[in-house]
């Protein structure tokens, strides 16, 4: 039996900062408004979503001490590719040297999560090394004239490279669910730009991230006190305080990068993690629950126990 084991980190973000100032100076908003309801300061815009997945893909390899050619499959969560098709993924897998699989993944902001519980599958089946990518251009698919979207979201990537390990792993436990019957709420059309009924995304998130959570921890049989850091999809801050106090969760043990880079949906959570890595709130031993939620709707969370 194999499960997973995370040897190797990155993230890479583009340099233009688009501050909410920048944003007031052409919409009917302030920063103290964006700040006080949203929690976001700041947001990087630049770059192809494939440009961001292979600095990030290169930075976590490097972290493993391994070259592309060492990778079985890559998997790469996006909801904007550079293309409809072909997928993204080849892309990165041939500026990176890859000679496994690779294929995109689509489960708007909750695909890292999904990609990872499928990266344990991978492993389980035979292969014995993924590079998991989330990586976003999302500011090419926001109405930068609305206001109510375009002080949301963001453009970057994080990267892990999950490897096999003998026994059970880091995975503890997962959840994953989908209920397209209020894909209405949240979508993209073909050309189009973000479309949503925020409060109605907002209502529903707070409680598929709160059920999710207990039902990925439950499948672990530990419960939140055994929870040394949560990473959560980086949407909106009282999403984040909202579902954490309902965990019993102090906002605390969050971690939360959405002041720096908005909502980067298939990239929030691992530059969530990737940030409490590098800034040393993750020791061997942890146990962290990661969960998000996204259009589709889709949901997603998973116990990882950090044993690097
Ligand atoms: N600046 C100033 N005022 C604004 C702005 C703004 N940027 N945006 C909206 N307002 C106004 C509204 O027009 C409204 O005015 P009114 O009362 O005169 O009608 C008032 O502020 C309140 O608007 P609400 O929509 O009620 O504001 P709310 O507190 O709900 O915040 C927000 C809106 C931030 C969008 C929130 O609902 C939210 O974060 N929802 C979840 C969004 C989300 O998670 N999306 C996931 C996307 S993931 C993906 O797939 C990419």
């Amino acid at each position: 039996m194999s499960g997973l084991r995370v040897t190797g980190w990155g993230t890479a973000l583009p340099d233009r900062v688009v501050t909410n100032a920048e944003l007031a100076e052409t919409l009917d908003t302030s920063d103290e408004w964006i700040v006080e309801r949203t929690g976001i300061s700041e947001r990087r815009v630049g770059g192809t979503t494939s440009e961001l997945a292979i600095a990030a893909g290169r930075a976590a390899l490097a972290k493993a001490g391994l070259e592309g050619s060492d990778i079985d499959v890559l998997l790469l969560a996006t909801t904007t590719g550079d293309r409809i098709v072909p997928a993204t993924a080849p892309t990165v897998q041939d500026a990176l040297g890859i000679t496994g699989g690779a294929v995109d993944l689509n489960a708007a902001c909750s695909g890292f999560v999904y990609g990872l519980v499928m990266a344990n599958g991978l492993l389980a089946t035979g292969a014995r090394r993924i590079l998991l990518i989330g990586a976003e251009t999302l500011s090419k698919i926001t109405d930068w004239s609305d206001r109510s979207n375009a002080i949301l979201f963001g453009d970057g990537a994080g990267a892990l490279v999950i490897e096999a390990t003998d026994g059970e792993g880091d995975l503890l436990g997962w959840d994953l669910g989908s209920d397209g019957s209020v894909t209405h709420i949240l979508k993209c059309e073909h050309q189009g730009t973000i479309e949503m009924d925020g409060k109605e995304v907002f209502r529903r998130a707070v409680r598929v991230m709160v059920d999710s959570s207990r039902a990925s921890l439950a499948k672990a049989g530990l419960d939140v006190g055994d929870i040394d850091l949560i990473v959560p999809h980086q949407a909106n801050l009282r999403i984040i305080h909202s579902a954490c106090q309902k965990l019993g969760i102090e906002p605390e043990r969050a971690s939360i990068v959405i002041d720096r880079y908005g909502n980067t949906s298939s990239a929030s959570i691992p530059l969530a993690l990737v940030d409490a890595i590098d800034s040393g709130r993750v020791t061997s031993g942890d146990t962290l629950l990661l969960t998000g939620f996204g259009a589709g709707m889709t949901w997603a969370s998973a116990v990882l126990r950090w044993s690097r």
